[in-house]
C-alpha cells in the first residue's frame, strides 16, 4: 500500500492520515479510527482496509 493512497473513498482519507492518527492517539480498533477521523463511518467498504493498517502496526 502507497503511504498516499486514499483508503476512505467516501470521506477522501489517504494512508499516511490514519498511520499518524494511529501512532499519535495509540488507536487499536476500527471503531476508533472512524471515532477520531470518520474514515470507515461511511459505505464501511474500507474498514477491511483500516484493519489492514491496524494490524500492521499492532502487531
Ligand atoms: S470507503 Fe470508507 S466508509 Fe466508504
Amino acid at each position: 500500500m502507497i503511504e498516499n493512497q486514499i483508503i476512505c473513498d467516501c470521506n477522501d482519507i489517504c494512508k499516511s492520515s490514519i498511520l499518524a492518527e494511529i501512532f499519535e492517539k495509540k488507536l487499536v480498533t476500527v471503531e476508533q479510527v472512524g471515532k477520531e477521523l470518520n474514515a470507515g463511518t461511511g459505505c464501511g467498504g474500507c474498514q477491511v482496509d483500516i484493519q489492514d493498517i491496524l494490524n500492521e502496526i499492532n502487531n
